[in-house]
């Protein structure tokens, strides 16, 4: 059978477009992303986005930017026309959004495109009209100042591309996302963007770099961010990042920016999440909004067909530096957690109360929910007495004095003091606060202080054993087994000395004296067991030891459902003021959570 011949030939420019195109213009989002940039490129302060028929139908963007004199327009929709670069020295410092001169030809070659556009002190503007990349009109027309740019009808030439469109909805979340993350980060332009007859963005110029955030996710939102801003080896860091209280399920809530152009970053995803580490719980992301402001010659913009990634020529660097950033900020707020659910169900009693009053609903009767947890609220004090004490030997009361349990109160920080009023359910601590009443979980708080206590041990490489009264012998399974095994120098490290004893069988003869909670081979057996789970299938060592130290936190502290004095309680809040992240244990539950007076006479009803 013969062959077929293969013959090699240049391809022609409109199919070099097209082909182009597919990486450049890859949905509607594509169009409007490469629209967009041109505008802020153009210096405008005011852009707005019109949809029709989710981005298929019609995307048109105006600016009031710079616009462009005919001669540039003529040339604008040709490919590798640009303004933005003269020579190849250039690419090595990119300042603007553009540099490859290929946008608007690729998506002029697959849709019907018009320009109309002016110069600031020309007489007239020009207005071009280019289908499927051929030209068909270019005359002069009277206009505004700056671009407006029409695409209609995308994809119509090529129908495999508009046949992988996803839901319109989809299409259109994608448009909504370029949008949000341009005027994010550039509160110094006026934002819109139409689709039909509905507004999805308006955000008006601000001087406040968080004015477009709550426009865009709303001031309760916008209320638990924190600023950034710092400065290191001419790198600065500049933007917003939650407070722990505010946290998605995935990172899609990072927005990340170097130079002002939206990137996605691993090292810098990863720089801010080691930031977070205590503070949040597994699997939990913060809200961020990041700017790396670098010198444009140390950042390689040109490594991606839609520009999304970026490469640092000194990646450590800025990955330390985003990380001492968003952990400066971290420090230097006070992230204690205001509660929430507490007063939305005191809430719908009193909804309910009012119900009744109104005779709408005349017999009903409020029953709190029957979970038993709650009924035991309302029950006469006297059958829950032994819920809320504390060690009667050390309380104090003075009959004659307002009912405040604790002479002492504690100062967690310049403005914030609580002051405990008693113990409840053997595990909370309420608090009278500085600013209404506080809520300490008294376990995740010992958890807190041990861990960074365990922490500093573990730096100094302080670990004091002491010689168990009894050496204590285990069987473990076989996968345990291969843990313990693989795992035994990390654990010496902190204090915990194995000996391998043939088959399944360990021994410790020796534990760290301040695990001295530990006793029973029950004991020790939960303690390898979860740090068995914990660490499995972790393969950084350093990653491992941070696990290994939080599971001996959460094991050598006060287990909830102990008593604790009120002596106690007292040495316990001022270790945890001492501590450097106060507001959540290592896993990023909360310590304290606090009710302000505001919130509790807006609930009784004093103040509406
Ligand atoms: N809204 C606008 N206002 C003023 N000039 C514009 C506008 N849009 C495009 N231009 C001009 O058209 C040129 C070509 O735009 P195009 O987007 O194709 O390329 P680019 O922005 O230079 O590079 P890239 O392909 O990386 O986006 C730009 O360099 C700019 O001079
Ligand atoms: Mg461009």
């Amino acid at each position: 059978m013969s062959k077929k011949k293969r013959i090699i030939v240049q391809l022609d420019q409109k199919t070099i477009n097209k082909i182009a195109a597919g990486e450049v213009v890859e949905r509607p989002a594509s169009v409007v992303k490469e629209l967009v940039e041109n505008s802020i490129d153009a210096q405008a302060t005011e852009i707005s986005i019109f949809i029709e028929g989710y981005g298929l139908d019609l995307i048109r963007v105006i600016d009031n930017g710079i616009g462009m004199n005919s001669q540039d327009a003529a040339l604008a929709w040709k490919s590798h026309t640009t303004s933005k670069l003269k020579a190849i020295e250039d690419l090595d410092s990119i300042a603007s959004l553009g540099f490859r001169g290929e946008a608007l030809a690729s998506i002029a070659s697959v849709s019907m495109m018009e320009i109309i556009t002016r110069e600031e002190n020309a007489l007239t503007g020009t207005i071009v009209r280019i289908k499927g990349g051929n030209l068909e009109l270019i005359e002069e027309r009277e206009c505004s100042v700056g671009t407006s740019i029409i695409i209609r009808n995308l994809f119509y030439n090529v129908p495999a591309r508009k046949k992988f469109m996803k839901t319109p909805t989809t299409e259109l979340g994608h448009i909504m996302e370029i949008a949000n993350r341009q005027a994010l980060i550039h509160p110094e332009i006026h934002f819109k963007l139409q689709h039909n007859k509905a507004t999805l963005l308006n955000s008006p110029r601000s001087s406040n770099p968080i004015e477009p955030f709550i426009s865009i996710f709303g001031a309760d939102f916008a209320k638990q961010m924190l600023p950034v801003n710092f400065e290191k080896d001419g790198i600065q860091i500049t933007g917003f990042t939650s407070a722990p209280s505010l946290s998605r399920a995935s990172r899609d809530h990072e927005m990340l920016y170097v130079n002002k152009r939206y990137i996605r970053s691993k090292t810098i995803s990863e720089a801010i999440e080691e930031a977070y580490k205590t503070l949040l719980m597994k699997h939990r992301y913060p809200v961020t909004l990041l700017n790396i402001n670098i010198e444009s010659s140390k950042v390689d913009v040109n490594i991606h067909p839609t520009k999304r990634e970026v490469r640092f020529s000194e990646s450590r660097e800025i990955y330390d530096i985003v990380q001492e950033a968003i952990t400066h900020t971290l420090e230097n707020n006070e992230l204690w957690r205001e509660s929430k659910g507490l007063l939305k169900s005191s809430s719908s009693v009193a909804a309910s109360a009012q119900t009744r009053l109104d005779g709408t609903v005349s017999d009903t009767t409020i029953t709190p929910q029957s979970n038993g947890k709650s009924s035991a609220l309302l029950k006469p004090i006297s059958s829950v007495d032994t819920k809320l004490r504390f060690d009667e030997s050390s309380s104090v009361l003075n009959e004659t004095s307002a009912l405040v349990i604790s002479p002492t109160a504690v100062a967690l920080s310049d403005t914030f003091w609580i002051r405990p009023l008693g113990q409840a359910h053997l595990l909370y601590i309420l608090c009278e606060s500085s600013e209404g009443i506080a809520v300490v979980d008294i376990h995740a708080t010992h958890e807190r202080i041990m861990y960074e206590h365990l922490l500093e041990l573990y730096h100094n490489a302080n670990f004091v054993t002491q010689e168990l009264l009894q050496p204590i012998a285990f069987n473990l399974s076989t996968e345990e087994r291969l843990f313990l095994e693989e795992n035994i120098p990390q654990l010496e490290k902190v204090g915990i000395n194995l000996e391998h004893f043939g088959g399944n069988t360990f021994i410790i003869r020796r534990l760290p004296v301040v695990m001295d909670l530990l006793k029973t081979t029950e004991d020790i057996k939960n303690l390898i067991d979860e740090m068995r789970k914990d660490v499995a299938n972790i393969p950084d060592v350093n990653e491992r030891l941070d696990l290994i130290l939080k599971t001996m936190a959460c094991h050598s502290v006060v287990r909830s459902g102990d008593p604790v004095s009120i002596e106690k309680t007292i040495a316990i809040l001022e270790q945890l003021s001492a501590c450097k992240q106060p507001f959540t244990c290592p896993h990023g539950r909360p310590t304290i959570i606090r009710i302000t007076e505001k919130d509790l006479e807006k609930e009784f009803g004093r103040i509406v």
